[in-house]
């Protein structure tokens, strides 16, 4: 008895599309097609070898965001949190003792370290809830609505495989979304919640940041600076020396002390089918994404 990452995705999806359409005066139609655009679009962007210019403004490039790559980057924290024995044994200690954890991630879109975490605590089958405090970051204040859905969708889906009585939840999912750019630290004061946290995510925020921006060293030194001591940063980015060298470039102006650095190739084993409907018209067009090919490396706070 689990959850999966697309079926999750596709209800919010189709709630989103239902949404837009009803209040932009779209049809569902054209938003799919809208999605396809500007699925295009983010691809082209990505692999630019600049600094990409993505629409996420935009809810149909939000929507092309859950439809191809939400599942896949959710998989590739998923597989980090699985297979790091350091970071697999911080995290259970603490979930175990405390029945709670608090995360909070950096470029944290729609929030996709939240599936990853319902996915990970339903498989880990503890016999307790874990109360997951998610706090998200993000410059593009309009994932709000993707996060909120996600997490609905999480207490949906529980409610409907383990009942009513929250205690028998793998998670509880509680947490805020705060509006930020991590590359100005004159946020920094705003931000009163995201210290003291457990685990810190970075994924694939540097390549969309793309420049070795001092303002991201500064502000993630500051947060480094008042996390407890023993706090996990996770930093994932799609393979390359170059996110290396901004993973090591930030954990050495944050004191953290950085694992060594490892590559990561791998495949989503679930069937897209689960999205519904945008997957049943699109996937001619164009397929989600399932697999990774990143490198990582885990910060710990001295
Ligand atoms: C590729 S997405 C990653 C989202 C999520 N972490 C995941 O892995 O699916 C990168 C995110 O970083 C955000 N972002 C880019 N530059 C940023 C900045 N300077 N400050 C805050 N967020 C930023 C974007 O808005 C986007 O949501």
């Amino acid at each position: 008895m689990t959850i999966t990452f697309f079926e999750l995705l596709g209800s919010v999806i189709e709630r989103e599309i239902n949404f837009i359409a009803d209040h932009l005066d779209n049809s569902v139609d054209e938003i799919y097609q809208l999605i396809v655009e500007e699925a295009g679009r983010n691809q082209a962007e990505w692999y630019s070898n600049q600094v990409p210019s993505l629409n996420y403004h935009s809810p149909a490039c939000r929507l092309a965001y859950l439809y191809i790559v939400a599942a896949a980057n959710s998989s590739t924290f998923h597989h980090v949190l699985e297979s790091n024995q350091d970071l697999y044994q911080y995290v259970m200690e603490i979930a175990k003792e405390r029945h709670e954890i608090k995360i909070c991630a950096f470029g944290a879109g729609p929030g996709t370290e939240l599936l990853a975490m319902a996915k990970f605590f339903a498989q880990q089958n503890l016999g307790h809830s874990i109360s997951v405090d998610f706090q998200l970051l993000d410059k593009v204040e309009e994932w709000t609505s993707s996060w909120y859905g996600i997490r609905d969708q999480i207490n949906n889906s529980f409610r409907q495989l383990y009942g009513s009585n929250r205690s028998k939840w793998p998670i509880i999912p509680s947490g805020n979304f705060l509006a930020c750019d991590v590359t100005q630290l004159d946020r920094i004061p705003y931000l009163g919640n995201v210290w003291g946290q457990d685990v810190y995510v970075i994924n694939f925020l540097l390549s969309e940041v793309f420049n070795d921006d001092p303002g991201l060293r500064a502000f993630l030194s500051k947060v480094a600076q008042f996390a407890p001591s023993g706090a996990r940063f996770v930093f994932i980015e799609r393979r390359g020396y170059m996110w290396q060298n901004r993973m090591a470039n930030i954990a050495k102006e944050s004191g953290l002390l950085l694992s060594a650095f490892t590559e990561s190739k791998g495949r989503l084993e679930e069937d897209p089918l689960a999205l519904g409907d945008v997957y049943d018209v699109l996937q001619h067009e164009r397929t989600p994404r399932l697999t990774w090919d990143v490198v990582y490396s885990i910060g710990i706070k001295q």
